[in-house]
């Protein structure tokens, strides 16, 4: 048995922040977060919008573009970094909850901005392992909850949304996901974190008056490690797979700053048309960011039945990842 990403589908929030409007926020111009990350808006979830809410908007287009009902669905893994509480439920339990869905494995993934590929690998396992047969994996998150809007360093970057997609047993070999790379370094878990609030630092007046329940970056450090260890990762899958980058239809990388997907784009010598770029509309997701950049192209037309697609991300822990995989689901319209 194989397993293939049978559908996609993505939510994304209706309100807008602009650079202009953090151009009144803090110390910052649309030029230098255009010039220095690709990003002109991110989307923010409302108030009473939770990760969840946003999950369960994802997977129900996610499950009805698969052809299924929920109850064929039998495992829901949610990545996200932003989880509606902080230890539990998960955040999986509350989305298999607003889907009516329950006596179904169901619980979460953390690995920052590599979540949805962790949660691809997770899927696949466990369908090639004959334990499940449909599969629903999301990346949710409400980044803007955990940002500090006074940083001008991190508050432009990040926007939130969901994307979801069911992973199924297949017979059929051409469908199936045909490798995944996923890895960690915790030597480096303080380049990208949110030191407070957890347990070496439990929520306390101090910790909230630091801030130090949001998120936190390196960015420059982090920037170059993410360059290096993309660029490898992504040509050691090719080469284990003995693929060319010119025989991959859509590079879909995390959206995290354009510089870094030029970067390795250009190692590649991809061409424009291969590369997805969202990071303009959406800024950083995290681990919804490649489902949401799948499912853009899917609506609009661009991604077809049986394309070749190679993911990549890279994020918090630090962890990344890439992902060799033809599209099994149906083409839009
Ligand atoms: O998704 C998970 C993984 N995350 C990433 O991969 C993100 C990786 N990092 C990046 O994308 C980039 O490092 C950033 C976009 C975060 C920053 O770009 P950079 O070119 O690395 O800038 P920098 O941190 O070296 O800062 C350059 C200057 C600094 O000023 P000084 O010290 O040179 O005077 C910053 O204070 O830019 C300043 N700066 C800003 N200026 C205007 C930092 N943020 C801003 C801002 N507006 N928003």
């Amino acid at each position: 048995m194989y397993a293939a990403l049978k559908s996609i589908g993505a939510y994304v929030p209706k309100k807008v922040l602009t650079n202009q409007d953090f151009e009144t926020m803090v110390e910052t111009s649309d030029e230098w977060i255009t010039k220095r990350t690709g990003i002109k808006e991110r989307h923010i979830a409302s108030e009473n919008e939770s990760t969840s809410d946003m999950g369960v908007e994802a997977a129900k287009i996610a499950i009805h573009r698969a052809g299924l009902k929920i109850d064929d669905i039998d495992m829901i893994v949610c990545a996200t970094i932003s989880p509606d509480y902080l230890c539990m439920p998960s955040t999986a339990c509350m989305i298999a909850a607003k889907l009516g869905r329950v006596n179904v494995t169901a619980f979460d993934i953390s690995a920052a901005c590599t979540g949805f590929i962790y949660a691809l690998a997770v899927a696949k396992a466990f369908i090639e392992s004959g334990m499940k047969k449909n599969v629903l994996i999301i990346g949710a998150e409400k980044l803007s909850a955990i940002v500090d809007y006074s940083d001008r360093t991190t508050c432009v970057l990040f926007g939130d949304g969901a994307g979801a997609a069911v992973v199924g047993a297949t017979r059929k070999k051409a469908e199936a996901i045909t490798d995944i790379h996923i890895s960690a370094d915790g030597n480096y878990g303080d380049l990208l974190m949110t030191p407070g609030c957890g347990v070496k630092k439990p929520c306390s007046e101090q910790v909230l008056e630091e801030k130090l329940c949001t998120m936190k970056m390196k960015g420059n450090e982090t920037f170059k490690i993410a360059v290096r260890t993309l660029t490898s990762d992504v040509v050691n899958i090719l080469n284990d797979n003995e693929m060319k980058a010119s025989d991959i239809k859509h590079f879909i990388p995390h959206q995290a700053n354009y510089r870094i997907i030029k970067a390795v784009g250009d190692a590649l010598k991809m061409k424009e048309e291969q590369v997805v770029l969202t990071v303009h509309k959406y800024g950083n997701t995290s681990s919804a960011s490649i489902p949401m950049a799948m499912n853009d192209i899917w609506e609009s037309g661009r991604l077809r039945q049986g394309d070749t697609m190679l993911l990549d991300a890279f994020g918090g822990g630090l962890t990344w990842g890439s992902a060799l995989l033809p599209f099994a689901g149906k083409s839009f319209k």
